[in-house]
């Protein structure tokens, strides 16, 4: 028993924080590499004309653009089964509406696959991970634009087509439940209303949001049919923002109101995209938002038909939700929430919850009958470059190694169907939420600091040798 002998092990960045080089060979500026850095205090600001004065983390991040046959040959020393990353939609296509893909982009990640290859390991795509061609929002308003639907299928024929054989995994949109949350108004639809503003006070507009969601989701749902048309061994899968909540009390005040979060954050969309289309409490919250979806027959037939192979998900922490007005709240992954007196937190706030995944595996397994992929999973932390280039990061360790235990006990116990464990930022990487590089991920350290100061020299950390050997033993020597 244990883990499958194919399980993947292995790792997780995206573009947009990692590969850096964000206008060389013909790189359009995108969603991403408009947007300052920030602090836990100071929210990042969407500044849609570049300020000389702001520093922009997308623009170098770790550089992977120039490192990656080093970063690659890392991941290959630690015995990484699988590789996730995402393409930069506007290093393919700088405009988004360009009538001919990017060459030069293209062998960029024709160059990434072959050293994944000769290094065996297997790419798993993101298509578009928290960014856009930046040209989309400037012209079509991002998502809300019915029109994207027909621009993001044509970059993936393109990636379909030009990287069949290479690639055989793909997520369509990360974390496409982002939406959901007026947060994810320009991180994840690319939706602008007002000028420069801060990431958490963005004009939302819920008729436009939703709508503009169930674009994505068509989309999605178009992207799953046209990869298994182009190449039947494609395997799409899905990926959820897994926010974990428990109801602070057993008052059934918090417990329904818990429930309806749990509809509204995590099965809202994992609903369509697996079962393939919205689900009943839908209505219920469209009716709470003001909103009506215009749905064609098209929509609701592309939906049915393009349900994904495999439904990946992050998760960081658990949150817990109540209706009494006195609560003590506290940071989290997108989104904020009620501190939980059983569990710790991270340097960010995030509290720490290994039992939660074991818990959310069974609630996502028995929901869907799907195999589960866990995405992304992590202690973002601070780190410390010793003289002699060591970095001891137990707390790293310690967090991934619980974490673990609970997938296996998921696997053995409660026979969850799991494919694979990609936990976030292997090699350090530029903070989503924040910008700074010092919420560190990673089992690599990149020399760099909040501002872009540094070597970007890569330096193994302690986790490096020991998931080395969890990889080795298939995740018995914890
Ligand atoms: C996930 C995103 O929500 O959380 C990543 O998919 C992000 O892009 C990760 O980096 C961790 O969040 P943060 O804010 O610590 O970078």
């Amino acid at each position: 028993m244990g883990f499958q002998s194919d399980f993947l092990w292995g790792g997780a960045t995206a573009a947009n924080q990692f590969e850096g080089g964000w206008n060389e060979d013909g790189k359009g500026p995108s969603t991403a590499d408009m947007l300052t850095k920030g602090s836990a205090a100071q929210p990042r600001q969407i500044t849609p004309v570049l300020q000389p004065e702001q520093f922009y983390p997308s623009h170098k991040a770790s550089d992977f653009y120039h490192h990656y046959k080093e970063d690659i040959a890392l991941m290959g020393k630690m015995g990484f089964k699988v590789y996730r990353m995402s393409v930069n939609w506007s290093r393919i296509f700088p405009h988004g509406d360009d009538t001919q893909p990017n060459e030069a982009g293209l062998a960029f990640y024709d160059a990434v696959f072959d050293a994944l290859r000769t290094a065996g390991i297997e790419p798993l795509v993101t298509i578009s991970h928290y960014e856009l061609p930046f040209a989309l929002t400037q012209h079509y308003n991002g998502w809300a634009d019915r029109r994207m639907i027909e621009l993001y299928l044509r970059y993936c024929t393109v990636l379909f087509e030009h990287y069949k054989g290479k690639v055989h995994y793909w997520i369509t949109f990360n974390e496409i439940n982002c939406g959901m949350l007026s947060v994810g108004n320009y991180n994840s639809l690319g939706i602008l209303n007002a000028g420069a503003c801060s990431i958490l006070q963005q004009t939302d507009d819920p008729q436009q949001r939703f709508q503009a969601l169930h674009y994505q989701l068509v989309a999605s749902a178009k992207a799953v049919q046209l990869a298994h048309r182009i190449d039947p061994e494609n395997k799409v899968g899905g990926m959820l923002a897994y926010l974990s909540s428990y109801a602070l009390t057993c008052a059934p005040e918090d417990e329904l109101k818990c429930q309806q979060t749990m509809q509204h954050q995590n099965f809202y969309c994992g609903d369509v995209m697996v079962r393939g289309s919205y689900p009943a409490f839908a209505k219920r919250i469209w009716h709470r938002n003001g909103v009506k979806i215009e749905q064609s027959a098209a929509d609701i037939d592309a939906l049915q038909n393009g349900t994904v192979d495999f439904c990946g998900f992050s998760y960081y922490m658990s949150n817990c939700i109540t209706t009494t007005a006195q609560k003590e709240v506290t940071n989290g992954n997108l989104v904020l929430g009620v501190k939980n007196p059983y569990l710790n937190a991270s340097d960010w706030g995030w509290q720490i919850d290994p039992i939660g995944l074991r818990y959310t595996l069974n609630v996502l397994y028995d929901r869907y009958q799907k195999p589960l992929f866990i995405a992304e999973n992590g202690l973002g932390a601070f780190d410390t470059l010793e003289a002699d280039g060591s970095i001891h990061d137990p707390y790293r360790i310690d967090y991934l190694r619980a974490h673990i235990e609970q997938m296996k006990k998921a696997v053995e116990e409660d026979d969850v169907d799991l494919m694979g464990y990609t936990p976030w930022g292997c090699i350090d990487l530029v903070s989503a939420s924040t910008g700074e590089m010092a919420k560190r991920y990673g089992f690599v350290y990149v020399d760099a600091d909040d501002s872009g100061n540094g070597t970007f020299k890569r330096y193994k950390k302690d986790s490096f040798y020991w998931y080395k050997k969890v990889i080795e033993t298939n995740g018995e020597e914890l």
